[in-house]
């Protein structure tokens, strides 16, 4: 069996930055409200002339091919993970295969809907592709439009101030450095609070999980049958075509499984919290982030955060930051690196990897 090693990596951020002084010009909120609940300065906002999900994710893909020594013909395998695909179907993996121009090979492309947690579950998929010698260039991407579906007006700012756009890529490889690369990964979930943090709609639910979650949501097709059903002007006046978030309940739950799911693969690995030397959690709450960092008892130096610059990217946030801490120096050769992330689902994983 081989092991694998992430052999090139990048990230993308549009150029558009977006400060909180700005988004309280659309809602009523404040920098200081930001700030001091999330740690959120300012985000990047895509431009929807000129920019997709797939092309932010081609550009860091474009990046970490580059850094791997290889030409993007040879991608053997694409998994895209987003929760803001161009479209609602097909996935942006064909598309971003499309937009690299490597059509012409084929390859097979996976993708992966687990939002903040979509990068590690790429991550892990793609270990174990590697692993079994199936697959000897994948190409991970974790990308984000955000902007194109935020509720920017007073209604919706409990989940939009949060959000901003960019992209993440890797390569993976096998290597037989001995104990160098992916030590573990570890993937979880849990169903039933697949509400808490989520955008209903459009979907084919009818209104069917909504009952039976006790839900009250009037779609505005009470009387439909089939058809009429999927989307409705009722969703789109009463902002049921947004995210929504019980903020409370998806924090408490973070704080818990971070440190859970980190201890897991510490464990797996016969290794503990003094063996990390930088630890890249998925940015979703500055003050998530550093309850952590007490709980593992890490130096400021040892935790990546940037939510500070671009809020949270959900899938792409762990390998913007990761590329950014590779790229500064932060991560080193040999270095025990931790990546981690919760989201919606709740789904939540880790990753150990040997720098
Ligand atoms: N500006 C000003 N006031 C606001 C804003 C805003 N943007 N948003 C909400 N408020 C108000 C609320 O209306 C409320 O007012 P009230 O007390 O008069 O009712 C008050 O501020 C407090 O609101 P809370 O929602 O209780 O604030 P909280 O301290 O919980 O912070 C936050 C909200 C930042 C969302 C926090 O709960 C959080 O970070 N949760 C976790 C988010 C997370 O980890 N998500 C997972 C990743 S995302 C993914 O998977 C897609």
């Amino acid at each position: 069996m081989f092991q694998s090693k992430i052999a090139g990596i990048g990230h993308y951020v549009p150029e558009t930055v977006v400060t909180n002084d700005e988004l309280s010009n659309f809602m009523d909120t404040s920098d200081e409200w930001i700030q001091e609940r999330t740690g959120i300065k300012e985000r990047r906002f895509g431009s929807r002339f000129k920019e997709t999900t797939t092309t932010m994710g081609a550009a860091a893909a474009k990046i970490a091919i580059k850094k791997a020594g290889i030409t993007a013909q040879e991608v053997d395998f694409i998994i895209f993970a987003t929760l803001s695909g161009d479209y609602y179907f097909p996935g942006c993996g064909v598309l971003v295969q499309r937009e690299l121009g490597i059509t012409e090979q084929e390859v097979g492309a996976l993708d992966i809907r687990n939002q903040c947690s979509g990068f590690l579950y790429g991550i892990s998929v793609a270990d174990q592709f590697i692993k079994t010698g199936m697959y000897k260039n994948i190409l991970l991407i974790g990308a984000e439009m955000h902007s194109m579906g935020l509720d920017l007006t007073t209604r919706g700012r409990d989940v939009s101030v949060i959000f901003g756009d960019g992209a993440g890529a890797v390569i993976l490889q096998p290597t037989q450095e001995e104990g160098k690369g992916i030590l573990t990964t570890k993937l979880h979930s849990n169903g039933m609070y697949a509400e808490k943090l989520a955008l209903l709609n459009p979907g084919s639910h009818g209104g069917y999980h909504l009952n039976k979650m006790g839900i009250e949501q009037d779609l505005g097709y009470s009387d439909a049958k089939y058809g009429d059903v999927f989307v409705s002007q009722k969703m789109l006046d009463d902002g049921h075509l947004y995210p929504n978030m019980e903020g409370k309940f998806v924090f408490k739950m973070a704080v818990k499984k971070f440190p859970e799911v980190i201890m897991e693969a510490l464990a797996t690995a016969k290794l503990t919290p003094a063996d990390i030397d930088v630890l890249v959690p998925h940015q979703a709450n500055l003050r998530i982030s550093q309850f952590i960092q007490k709980i593992l008892k890490l130096r400021d130096d040892q935790v990546v955060n940037n939510i500070q610059k671009y809020g949270n990217t959900t899938a792409a946030s762990v390998p913007i930051a990761l590329s950014e801490a590779v790229e500064s120096g932060q991560v080193k050769s040999g270095d025990l690196v931790c990546l981690a992330a919760f989201g919606s689902g709740f789904t939540w994983g880790s990753a150990l990897i040997r720098w």
